[in-house]
């Protein structure tokens, strides 16, 4: 079903999964069982997702990245995402961008920001990364890099658009380990969609 998918659509298809599962494993509603599927999905997606990218016709990775799918979609569905897809899906209709190229923007700030609520869980985030970098938000930044994602958003905006994404946001941020603010919120907006300038 998969394999005839071009490089980045599987791209921004894979940094979703990612992002279902890492929001669904930090969520401050996540049960054992659910942090046990995202913790194999993001091992999943680290192994399968360049692979798949590179080489449509890999079944091998395309299963893999299709297990992973699965295993985070069943995650999420008896947990929560989080702000990251609130943030991604108010850009997302603002901009006409696509759902998981804006999650990918979003996840390391947003990954950033809940660094003290989130440390007892950084260890096992970083190692299902398999990669040995010391920070989950890096090798995030890494793997888009690596399939061809170019994180460094470009998008104009101005204030009153700027408070319309946050104001959407705020409304439906689902479970993160705790609510961002407005202010939070304003700051990752304008870091991710100025992202040329802000590196
Ligand atoms: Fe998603």
């Amino acid at each position: 079903m998969t394999v005839t998918l071009p490089p980045e659509p599987t791209a921004h298809g894979g940094m979703d999964v990612l992002t279902h599962a890492t929001e669904c494993y930090i969520s401050r509603c996540t049960h054992p069982l659910a942090e046990t599927l995202s913790l194999c999905a993001i091992r999943l997606v680290f192994q399968y997702l360049q692979r798949a990218v590179r080489a449509g016709d890999d079944l091998k990775a395309r299963g893999r990245m299709l297990e992973a799918s699965i295993m985070s979609g069943i995650a999420f569905a008896s947990s929560s995402l989080g702000p990251v897809h609130a943030m991604a899906e108010a850009a997302g209709g603002a901009y006409d961008l696509p759902h998981g190229l804006l999650n990918a923007a979003f996840l390391p700030h947003v990954i950033r920001r809940y660094a003290p609520e989130i440390r007892p869980k950084m260890e096992a985030l970083t190692q299902a990364t398999g990669t040995g970098t010391p920070a989950f938000s890096t090798a995030v930044e890494d793997l888009a890099l690596r399939c061809g994602i170019d994180l460094r958003l470009d998008v104009p905006f101005d204030e009153d658009a700027l408070e319309r994404l946050v104001e959407v946001a705020l409304r439906d941020q689902g479970m993160g380990p705790r609510d961002l603010d407005a202010d939070e919120m304003r700051t990752i907006f304008r870091r991710v969609l100025d992202g040329a300038r802000n590196p």
